[in-house]
């Protein structure tokens, strides 16, 4: 006789997040995720790496974590270091730096150390869906700041700290991507890295500063890093190699006060992160990163440009965007009348993945006719023929695109 399958769902907890959806396979025309561009990944590169490392260093793997102890590989926040200097300005040593399972859990153990239920924070308006779900899933409100084009606003900044200021409210922490942001691709310039500094600083607020796409900027010029303009220790700064090597090795990094290093080390729970993926970074990095990074990004700007050409051609003035300075992602507005919420439930029939905004934003009303479309990862020929395909059902949905090419279209077509 068969058994009965044992029933879990008595002992589940209260609380728990929404049961996942059984992975199905990746849609055939996938714009979703911060995925990499696949023919972009050094591969020759990381075997020799990898080879290198593991015949002078194999052994090593016989203890949990690295050698050099918890806070990670030595040479590899000494790479860093070295790097964070250079490129954005900072001025921290390796022992300011801690390894992470992506920046996914510099997330998690920041708010670990900061957050409890009931607790404010200040957030891009338009932010990393990762980074909003995580809030809302600790029960934190988190105030939702309108960007321009030079990122976070800070009038509105202004006028929010006042505003909760009279509340008696004290944000934990103002949470910014400010070079390149997800989803809108800002670069905030300077001086306005330094007013946002001034007012944190005033209101006595910490600023979380995640800097993932840091690397991926056009022309390889980023302003400094807001860690870098501070002097009173008041910046945590995340960052991560899943953009500038690949996502999958699952090594990020937080650079931050020991005050919040050692209380973040004693969240981390997983063991160390993987010796060997941070092992094959360093042995990688030190000598290659800055040969990589320029070849990744002109691969990266024509993939955008095959994109920007295929919503002209497709979508016409329907689609409005800016051309962003770097990154991975389009952010786009679509007319009124579309909901991307619904559109993103039809393209998925059609095999189309796309990010709708009201997942990537704190105003459903705002973000309702706007996406996010990730053109790393799909081909040149995805790109094309997946946003053809999503005209089509965009205009079967909702009535528009009415035109491509200057050709009018019918609707239901
Ligand atoms: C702004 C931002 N922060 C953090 C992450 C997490 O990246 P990872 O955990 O791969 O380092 C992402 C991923 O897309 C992101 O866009």
């Amino acid at each position: 006789m068969p058994v009965a399958p044992f029933d879990f769902s008595s002992l589940l907890p209260a609380g728990l997040p929404p049961a996942a959806v059984k992975w199905t396979g990746a849609a055939r025309y996938n714009f979703i995720g911060g995925n990499n561009d696949p023919a972009q990944v050094p591969v020759d590169g990381l075997i020799a790496a990898a080879t290198a490392v593991l015949k002078r260093e194999g052994p090593a793997l016989a203890s949990y974590g690295v050698r050099t102890g918890p806070q990670g590989y030595r040479p590899l926040r000494e790479f860093l270091a070295d790097k964070l200097r250079r490129d954005a300005g900072m001025s921290c040593s390796y022992d300011d730096i801690l390894i992470v399972s992506g920046s996914l859990q510099a997330l998690d153990l920041i708010n670990g150390v900061l957050l409890a239920r009931g607790d404010t924070v200040i957030i891009e308006q338009e932010s990393y869906q990762g980074s909003l779900n995580r809030l809302k899933r600790l029960g934190v409100n988190a105030v939702g700041i309108p960007l321009d084009r030079d990122g976070m606003r800070i009038d509105a900044l202004s006028d929010a700290l006042a505003s909760l200021k009279e509340r008696n409210i004290r944000p934990k922490y103002i949470y910014t991507i400010p070079t390149v942001q997800n989803p809108t691709g800002t670069i905030m310039p300077i001086e306005r890295r330094r007013e946002l500094l001034k007012l944190a600083t005033d209101y006595g607020v910490p600023i979380f500063e995640d800097d993932c796409y840091a690397d991926l900027i056009w022309d390889g010029q980023r302003p400094p890093a807001i860690h870098a303009l501070g002097e009173s220790g008041n910046v945590i700064h995340i960052g991560s190699f899943s953009k500038s090597i690949a996502p999958a090795l699952r090594v990020g990094f937080i650079v931050a006060p020991w005050q919040i290093l050692s209380r973040a080390l004693a969240l981390k729970s997983d063991g160390g992160t993987g010796a060997l993926e941070q092992m094959v970074l360093a042995e990688f990095c030190g000598p290659q990163f800055t040969t990589h990074v320029p070849r990744l990004r002109r691969g990266l700007r024509a993939k955008l440009d095959t994109l920007i050409a295929a919503l002209n051609e497709q979508f016409g003035t329907a689609a409005e965007f800016d051309d962003p300075k770097g990154g991975i992602f389009l952010w786009v507005k679509l007319p009124d009348a579309v909901d991307t919420m619904k559109l993103n439930q039809a393209a998925l029939a059609a095999g189309i993945a796309i990010n709708p905004g009201p997942e990537w934003s704190t105003d459903a009303t705002y973000s309702r006719s706007r996406l996010r479309l990730c053109f790393a990862s799909p081909s040149p020929e995805a790109i094309r023929e997946g946003i053809a395909l999503l005209a089509d059902v965009c205009r079967k949905e909702f009535g528009v695109p009415a035109r491509i090419a200057n050709v009018a279209q019918r609707a239901g077509r």
